[in-house]
């Protein structure tokens, strides 16, 4: 017998009385990153290096703490970013947290137009103890070991175990909220 539910939509869930809104079988891309956008993050710049040991990189949202006891981060990179395949072969990479003035290291390591080479000419950085790039001027930076690697749709999740780290003091991030860069002045 044909359902008379409509394809794009799931009954209400009984455990959920009172929810009058469908729940979408199909999340379009679009209105997932919108839904997420509202989630302010801050900005960093993911580096490992490639054969030749030249540094590559690019900016990442997706950086997040996962455990203290082993220090664990993780962040997410696209299938089709260049930095993912150079990270997978290279088995280390790091992360440099931006500072709010650093809007203009977040666009350019975001551009597809510019090589990895284009990047790194015009910013200061510097190998760290794991021979990591590390950007300068930045509020940290923290080393990593690949721990794991989990395929997740048209992303990787990359769980690295920090190996070093180094904080810059105080100062104020660079954060993302709803695809725009801003800097956050002041928090309680
Ligand atoms: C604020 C911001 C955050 C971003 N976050 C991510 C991210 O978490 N993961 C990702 O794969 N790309 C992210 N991107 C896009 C990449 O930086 C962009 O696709 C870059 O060109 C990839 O470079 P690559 O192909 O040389 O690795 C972000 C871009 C911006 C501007």
């Amino acid at each position: 017998m044909p359902s008379t539910q409509s394809s794009s939509l799931l009954a209400r869930p009984s455990h959920l009385p009172g929810s009058e809104l469908p729940i979408q079988s199909v999340i379009e891309p679009h209105a997932l990153r919108a839904a997420v956008g509202h989630f302010p993050t801050g900005v960093a710049i993911v580096t490992t290096t490639d054969e030749a040991h030249l540094p590559v990189g690019c900016t990442v949202s997706s950086f997040l703490s996962v455990s203290l006891t082993p220090p664990i981060v993780a962040v997410s990179l696209a299938n089709s970013a260049g930095t993912f395949n150079h990270l997978n072969g290279r088995g280390k990479f790091a992360i440099s947290v931006l500072a709010g003035s650093q809007h203009g290291i977040a666009h350019q390591f975001a551009d597809r137009a510019t090589t990895h080479a284009q990047r790194f000419r015009s910013i200061r950085w510097r190998a760290g103890a794991s021979g990591m790039p590390l950007l300068d001027n930045g509020l940290s930076t923290i080393e990593c070991d690949v721990h794991d690697i989990v395929s997740a749709g048209d992303h990787q999740l990359i769980l690295g175990q920090v190996t070093a780290l180094f904080c810059n003091g105080w100062g104020s991030p660079l954060v993302h909220h709803q695809g725009r860069l801003g800097s956050l002045s002041a928090a309680s």
